[in-house]
């Protein structure tokens, strides 16, 4: 009951960017505790996900999985439990192969079994893999795969969001919608700024196949841990937002900045990923380098991203009339990273340091009489 769990991009944490296989208890539900202190929780940041190396090398004597007794001394229900009561929600991570990536029990011919394991110990959000299939890798055998889990959950009765890892598939968004609600569309992100420009060029052509309940997935956020600096952080968040993709954050929050949390808690951006239209960005234009991206906004307004993967400024220009605001003869510029508000008339313009990416919430001005070109009016 309640309609998809994913009616906005899923947010909230996962440990494997940070963390890899050291995931434990204690992590869980201190990311939950600082979910709730930090304000993350009240910006929107709802599931505590664990990733790979969770359970046990075998199964149970009855064929259940079984949590690690180190990792997890109280279970995953007894995280779940911790979670739940702080009105958080709890992720796990499984595998349709007979193995996971990490070479943990998979759930090859143990769908129902493991999906009814999952709701038992409270689960909300399966992050499902696929690797070491022993499959022929065609489209027929992987969608039959994804599909026996997606089924399994059905039959539980219980509302768990299914975001679908690629390993092993080719091109999801053709095929996974109705399926997940989710699904990678790249290989595993890594913390550097090659790595956040080639998925962006890979994921942000494929807008068309994105929407509520069926979401592209460029993959987890790298924001905070080190590799890139604070424009590219900024940058890599700006155009997940851009890109209406789950916010999962993949930060020791334990050890975050005051930066850290300001780009992942920023209010403004988050309200583009999430809001309710559920449309991903389109690419008005793109070249050398320099991206320029139109997000329609419930009510009227549009975000707008002018995006420099190159190495040095450059300025980024497009016209009001090539994106899809309504005419107007002037409009507002509202810059979600520096709160400056501006106004511009015909065209949409702004120096772009190296890596960096300005989002500008744009609203059509009614009254065309208040206008002059493109004069900041506040800071
Ligand atoms: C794959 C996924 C990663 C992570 C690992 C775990 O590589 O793409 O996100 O889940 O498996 O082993």
């Amino acid at each position: 009951a309640g309609g998809t769990p994913a009616a906005t991009p899923p947010m909230g944490f996962n440990n494997w960017n940070a963390f890899g296989c050291d995931v434990n208890e204690a992590l869980i539900k201190e990311t939950a505790d600082i979910f709730v202190s930090s304000g993350l929780k009240d910006a929107g940041y709802q599931y505590v996900n664990i990733d790979d190396c969770w359970s046990a090398r075998e199964r149970g004597a009855d064929g259940k999985l079984v949590p690690d007794p180190v990792k997890f001394p109280n279970g995953i229900k007894g995280v779940a439990d911790y979670v739940h009561a702080k009105g958080l929600k709890l992720g796990i991570y499984g595998d349709a192969g007979t193995k996971t990536c990490a070479g943990y029990p998979g759930s090859l011919g143990h769908e129902d079994v493991d999906a009814q394991t999952w709701a038992d110990w409270g689960v909300d959000y399966l992050k499902y893999d696929n690797c070491n299939n022993q499959s022929d890798g065609s489209q027929a055998d992987y969608v039959r795969r994804y599909t026996a889990m997606r089924a399994a959950i059905g039959r539980t009765g219980r509302s768990i969001v299914y975001s679908i890892c690629e390993w092993g598939t080719s091109q999801p968004w053709l095929w996974a919608k109705g399926i997940g609600d989710l699904w990678r569309t790249t290989g595993d992100i890594s913390d550097n700024w090659s790595s956040i420009r080639s998925i962006i060029r890979q994921n942000a052509p494929l807008a068309p196949y994105a929407g509520p309940g069926h979401w592209n997935d460029p993959d987890m956020l790298e924001v905070g841990n080190g590799g890139m600096t604070a424009t590219e952080y900024r940058s890599h968040m700006g155009m997940w937002a851009m890109m209406a993709a789950p916010l999962i954050i993949g930060t020791d929050l334990r050890k975050a900045s005051a930066e850290t949390l300001s780009i992942l808690g920023n209010r403004e951006v988050i309200a583009i990923d999430q809001d309710r239209l559920g449309v991903q960005a389109s690419v008005v234009s793109d070249s050398g380098g320099l991206m320029v991206l139109d997000k329609p906004l419930a009510g009227g307004d549009r975000a707008i991203a002018l995006h420099n993967s190159t190495d040095s400024l450059a300025t980024i220009s497009v016209a009001a009339r090539d994106t899809g605001l309504a005419r107007a003869g002037a409009y507002r510029l509202h810059d979600v990273w520096t709160g400056d508000t501006l106004q511009a008339r015909s065209t949409i313009s702004a120096g772009v340091p190296a890596h960096g990416t300005v989002v500008y919430r744009v609203r059509p001005l009614r009254d065309p009489a208040a206008t002059a070109p493109a004069v900041a009016v506040g800071a």
